[in-house]
């Protein structure tokens, strides 16, 4: 069975102490820490880059669960291999022709390589990316379109998580966008195992509280299913 991972983005941390900011998360039951990279080109938002992942990674040894929210993927690999990211998640719609040569890449320099898609982006088109003989190892099914955290939630993404749990069990399924304890139960009955919350574990008087309800919500799904 695949395991739950909670994994605070840090977009809604405060920047200004980002050390600080993963120490606390992972003290409060964090697994992964969510990295959202934005290039102001593929998303309107720019956030941050390898100089920070680097930075960041000299004061934890947590798994820095990168998502790269930029047009041209491949040019990131080699940087923040040596920087130190674990997953390295790419956007299908950014890396429709060279998605082979990317998992490669991303498999070589010691980083776990997942695809994420947009709403509006059928599921059909990461087949092949799973079916290869060099596949991606994990999903990330955006809930929110992508570029700014504090957004709701959209709960008809959810067919796309049912669907690929059903043709791969023990995929990495993760989530993004307007995850909390409100939503938890919708996208953990689905079957999706990792989970991305920004706001509203930031957000919480008790974040731990919030990290061990989306815990909890998706043990019990795991359970009845
Ligand atoms: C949005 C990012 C998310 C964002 C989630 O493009 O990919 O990781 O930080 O934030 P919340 O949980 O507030 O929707
Ligand atoms: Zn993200």
């Amino acid at each position: 069975m695949v395991k739950p991972k909670i994994a605070p983005s840090m977009l809604s941390s405060d920047f200004a102490n980002l050390a600080s900011e993963a120490e606390r998360m992972l003290q409060c039951g964090a697994d992964w820490l969510h990295m959202d990279i934005m290039d102001g080109h593929f998303v309107p938002n720019l956030t941050i880059g390898a100089p920070v992942i680097e930075s960041l990674r000299k004061h934890t040894k947590a798994y820095l669960d990168c998502h790269l929210m930029v047009s041209n993927p491949l040019d990131y690999v080699e940087p923040l291999g040596k920087a130190g990211a674990s997953g390295f998640t790419f956007h299908i719609e950014a890396s429709k022709d060279n998605w082979k040569e990317l998992v490669q890449l991303i498999k070589s320099k010691g980083m776990t390589p997942g695809v994420s898609l947009k709403p509006g982006t059928p599921i059909e088109d990461l087949y092949p990316l799973l079916e290869d003989e060099n596949p991606v190892e994990l999903v990330l099914v955006m809930t929110v379109e992508p570029g700014f955290g504090g957004q709701k939630f959209m709960p008809e993404m959810m067919d796309k998580v049912r669907t690929l749990r059903k043709n791969y069990p023990s995929l990495d399924i993760e989530v993004d966008g307007g995850l909390g304890p409100s939503t938890i139960d919708m996208a953990a009955s689905a079957g999706a195992n990792c989970i991305v919350a920004g706001s509203s574990v930031f957000g919480a008087s008790d974040p731990a509280q919030v990290i061990s309800l989306l815990r909890k919500s998706v043990e019990d799904s795991q359970k009845n299913n």
